[in-house]
């Protein structure tokens, strides 16, 4: 089974992806990752990130090995660079280089240690429409731009990473902006996708509800 959750930063896929990977015995891929190896490799080589070519040229050559290399750099995960991930995702290039990579997952989907998985759960922004839209199971996860950054600045805080509210809060609407309205791949829900607003909701009831809906699809 291939299960996609798409949705805006810090609305909760991650965790919910990780939850139900477990659950149910299945690799998770986080497609973000792809976009935040290209992101983090324009960095180190010191390339302005407007420059597509570079970009490019990256994206060809990335392969999982380097991607989790360069996953465990503090800059992976930090604001700079999911604001660096978001801007070279915008090049359809780009895109259309780092497609088959995150497509042939799903043909031979298997967890960290290699052992093959019976399926699969996706998480990105377009994983549902044009990653896998041959999905049996999609969810749009959002929640209001004011409680994603609250949850991104206390998980910001955890790590020891200075800044603000205000400066989270500026960075989610930015990203939000970019990827919804970049020409190629926007942030959408796919139209089979069951949406989740988890403004109000826990991790819980959210993984309890995204279990309901696969559970009905699998009898
Ligand atoms: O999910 P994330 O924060 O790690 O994603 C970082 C950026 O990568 C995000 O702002 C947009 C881009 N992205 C994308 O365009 N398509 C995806 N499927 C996943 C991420």
């Amino acid at each position: 089974m291939i299960i996609t959750i798409d949705g805006p930063a810090a609305a909760g896929k991650g965790t919910l992806a990780s939850n139900l990977s477990k659950k149910y015995g299945y690799a998770y891929f986080d497609t973000g990752m792809v976009y935040r190896a290209v992101g983090l490799e324009m960095h180190l080589q010191n390339k302005d990130m407007t420059d597509e070519d570079s970009a490019l040229k990256i994206a060809q050559n990335l392969t999982f090995e380097h991607m989790h290399e360069l996953a465990k750099n503090p800059d992976f995960r930090s604001a700079l660079g999911g604001k660096n991930a978001s801007i070279v995702s915008a090049y359809p290039a780009v895109r259309a280089a780092l497609l088959k990579m995150q497509q042939d997952f799903a043909l031979h989907p298997v967890f960290a240690d290699g052992t093959p998985a019976k399926g699969v759960v996706y998480d990105g922004r377009d994983t549902g429409t044009v990653v896998c839209p041959q999905a049996e199971v999609k969810f749009f996860i959002t929640a209001s731009p004011e409680v994603r950054a609250e949850r991104r600045y206390k998980e910001f805080l955890q790590k020891g990473i200075k800044t603000s509210y205000e400066e989270v809060l500026a960075d989610v609407k930015a990203r939000d902006e970019r990827d919804s309205n970049r020409a190629t791949a926007p942030m959408k829900p796919a139209a089979d996708a069951v949406i989740f607003d988890t403004s109000s909701l826990t991790i819980q009831e959210v993984t309890n509800k995204a279990c309901e809906v696969i559970d009905a699809k699998k009898k």
